[in-house]
Parts: structure tokens; sequence; C-alpha cells
């Protein structure tokens, strides 16, 4: 898919197929993480991907947690790279994701502590990936209708020059 339609046309679905998602798809998910740029390259994180048993227990320390109960798979950004460098990590995952139909959702952490314990090391966000449950064909619009139609600040209220 066009990289612009991919961004314009992602949204974050927390409503989720009971479809699994196969092998192939969840390394290059990961590997969009992997691929992502971080302070003086640094790469100070890892990918913690849970068994199911392990992404119920992950499920009770968000503040939704259907959100990760349901999801084919799930990613825990975890270690000491800094919130704009596993910004930039989750956003790689999420596109490449969607670049295959394949939804996903950030998910708030109540229980840092717990989700800590579950995942070995410090999280940093938790990212749901599923086939959506109502699919969602990003063709059916062109980029800046779905741009037009996106629940966001406006450009003239976001840019303004000096
Ligand atoms: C740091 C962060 C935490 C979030 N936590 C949650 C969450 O706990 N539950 C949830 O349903 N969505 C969560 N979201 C998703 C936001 O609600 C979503 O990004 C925003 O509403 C825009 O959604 P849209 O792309 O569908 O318009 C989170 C997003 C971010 C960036």
């Amino acid at each position: 898919m066009d990289t612009f339609l991919t961004i314009a046309s992602k949204r974050d679905t927390r409503a989720y197929a009971d479809e699994p998602v196969d092998d192939g798809a969840r390394r290059r998910v990961l590997d969009a993480g992997r691929l992502a740029g971080s302070s003086r390259n640094s790469q100070r994180w890892e990918f913690v991907v849970p068994t199911a048993d392990a992404q119920a227990r992950l499920a009770e320390t968000v503040y939704a947690p259907d959100n990760v109960r349901a999801a084919a798979f799930v990613v825990a950004i975890v270690g000491d790279a800094s919130g704009f460098d596993v910004g930039r990590c989750a956003q790689n995952m999420m596109l490449a994701a969607w670049n295959e139909g394949i939804a996903s959702c950030p998910n708030g952490i109540r229980d840092s502590a717990r989700a800590g314990a579950i995942c070995g090391g410090e999280v940093k966000t938790i990212l749901s990936f599923a086939y959506p449950a109502r699919p969602r064909d990003p063709r059916r619009r062109d980029a800046g209708e779905w741009s037009a139609r996106a629940n966001r600040r406006s450009l003239d209220d976001l840019v303004r020059d000096v």
C-alpha cells in the first residue's frame, strides 16, 4: 500500500476478528519495530511476545483488558528506550501491520509493576494486533479523503510560521 494511504487510513481498533495472524506477518511487524531509528542508534528495547497464558495475565495490567485479551498477538516494548524512541518503534510496527490489513491499538498500562514482572523488564507500551472485526478497505477512499475524515486537529490549528 502507498505509505501515505497507510498512515491516513490507520485507526486504532479495539474490536478484533477471531482469525489468526500468520508467522510471516507477525515477523514483518516485529522487523518493522527492529528497523526503527533510536537515539544514537541505541536500540534499548526488547520486543516481548507473550504466550496465550501470559497474554491473559498481561491483559489484567492495562486499562482496557479486552483490547489485549482478544488480540491475535501482542507485543510489549520493554527496556530503557526513551518515549520518543518507543513511539517511533511502536508506530513502525502498527503501520507495517496496517499495510497488510492487521489492525492495532496501544494500551495504557495501569499496573506497571505487574506488567514488568510478566515481561521481565520495564514495559514501555503494550500493542495489540489482530484482523479487525469489521474489515475496512483502505483503498475505498483516497488518502486525502481519509485524512479529511480523521478525528484530528486541523493543520491550520497545528502549523504556524515564525
Ligand atoms: C499512550 C497511549 C495509550 C493508549 N491507551 C489506550 C487504552 O488504554 N485503551 C484504548 O482503547 N486506547 C488507547 N489508546 C488509543 C487512543 O485512544 C487512540 O490513539 C486515539 O483515540 C486515536 O484513535 P484513532 O486513530 O482511531 O482516531 C492509547 C494511545 C496512546 C498513544
